[in-house]
């Protein structure tokens, strides 16, 4: 007996668009195409795309330590909101996870409050690779080379070698701390967001970039640089190409560029820091290429009352976990991309990246995690305000067409048309060896 199938749907799966019907079973996708059988539950949707659920390699829920930006109950209401149905979270919460004792305590956490399926990363310090090691079940480490929210800068290259010995999945925030200290003396007393991204520099984003490839290279470790942000770094992976090496970028920097702090100040305050019109084309075309495999939304929400202090005290990271899949449906709409570059985009290469067994794409035998969506449905950002505890969004006010409307997790329908189902809880995936 099918558990619940999913009628008259225009269903994206690796192969090409299918109209039809797919069919759940015990919570993985059974059949696509015609579906006969006898069935529990039924769901017409007729006019509605079927996407795998979005995989979102990077977001910062702040749970445990920052409960006033965010907390895994709301951060992941929000995912679910937004057709996102695995998140893989970030260690600079408080406790950072940087020992398997706080990777413990974040899990439990997780398990208990989280309303999608998520993942764990262990951070890297100057002295925790005993931990690293001995733990079980992470995505991967995320290691800071340039200072950012959060205490886990490690600039130390002896470190990173050790850290490629063991190797793990390690995932990098590439900026030069060198290059970021000196422009900070250069432009300290500018109370003017803008410089944000001459104090952050393309050079220090490229330099590092340079760095940790070389070291990668020598290891032949499997590193994946997020939230790729400049040209010149784009041109630096050409150079490194290898499957070994992969990377993302965000949303905010496919669809914002430095022109965005007159208008929004330290609202789109980020780190990387928003850049040139040229660069952002320059993501776009490396995604298009296949030299960035994922688009992530590095969601980490700050309170307004932070972003409302003066530049050099507001904290960086704006939130997206809700307007991923929204930003891309909309070039879907504009003829920019396919639904299928959305599928491979934010679900079937995040999955192959971090080897998560059974998820990323809508294939008989894989889970069924999906977001249905609603290609003509036309709506402004934030006017039904915000999942996100923080409650604001770098686009607000932003009218985008193509909207998630419906989220599937393991053949549960866990949000439909703007109401969560508040009992599900997702769960924590697992890994190919
Ligand atoms: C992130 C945060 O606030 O946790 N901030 C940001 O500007 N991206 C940290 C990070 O990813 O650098
Ligand atoms: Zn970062
Ligand atoms: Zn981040």
């Amino acid at each position: 007996m099918i558990d619940l199938v999913l009628r008259n749907a225009t269903i994206v799966t690796p192969t090409g668009l299918v109209n039809g019907d797919l069919g759940i079973l015990g919570g993985k996708i059974y059949k696509i195409g015609k579906v006969t059988e006898k069935f529990a539950r039924e769901k017409d949707c007729s006019g509605l795309f079927i996407l795998p659920g979005a995989i979102d390699m990077h977001v910062h829920f702040r749970d445990p330590g920052f409960p006033a930006k965010e907390d895994f109950g709301t951060g992941s209401a929000a995912a679910a909101f937004g057709g996102v149905t695995t998140v893989f979270d970030m260690p600079n919460t408080n406790p950072p996870t940087l020992t398997i004792k706080a990777l413990e305590e974040k899990r439990k956490i997780a398990a208990a409050k989280s309303h999608v399926n998520f993942g764990l990363y262990m951070g890297l310090a100057q002295d925790n690779l005993e931990e690293i090691n001995l733990a079980h079940g992470i995505a991967g480490v995320k290691a800071f080379m340039g200072s950012t929210t959060g205490n886990l800068l490690v600039c130390d290259l002896n470190v990173y070698e050790k850290l490629f010995e063991l190797g793990k999945f390690v995932i990098v925030h590439a900026e030069d701390e060198h290059v970021i200290k000196e422009n900070t003396k250069k432009y300290a007393g500018t109370e003017n967001t803008s410089v944000h991204s001459l104090i952050r520099s393309p050079k220090a984003a490229y330099q590092a970039v340079k760095t940790i490839l070389h070291l990668a290279k020598k290891y032949n470790a499997r590193v994946h640089v997020t939230h790729l942000s400049t040209e010149l770094e784009v041109e630096e992976l050409r150079k490194f190409k290898s499957e070994k090496v992969t990377a993302d970028c965000t949303t905010h920097h496919l669809y914002l560029t430095q022109a965005a702090y007159a208008e929004r100040g330290n609202f789109v305050k980020v780190n990387p820091p928003l850049r040139t019109n040229d660069d952002r084309q320059a993501l776009w075309k490396g995604l298009k290429e296949g030299l960035l495999q994922a688009v992530t939304t590095d969601h980490a929400p700050h309170t307004k009352a932070e972003k409302e202090q003066p530049y050099s005290l507001a904290p960086s990271g704006v939130p997206g976990v809700e307007t991923l899949l929204p930003l891309l449906l909309e070039s879907v709409n504009h003829g920019e991309l396919t639904l299928r570059d959305v599928a491979q985009f934010t679900s079937t290469n995040p999955a192959a990246l971090l080897r998560i067994k059974g998820k990323g794409k809508i294939e008989a035998g894989y889970d069924a995690d999906l977001a249905i969506v609603d290609m003509s449905k036309e709506m402004t950002v934030g006017q039904n305000g915000y999942k996100t505890k923080c409650g604001w969004s770098p686009y607000s006010g932003w009218r985008l067409k193509g909207w998630p409307v419906v989220t599937v997790i393991e053949g549960n329908i866990v949000c439909e048309n703007g109401e969560l189902n508040a009992k599900f809880r997702g769960r924590e995936v697992t890994y190919e060896s």
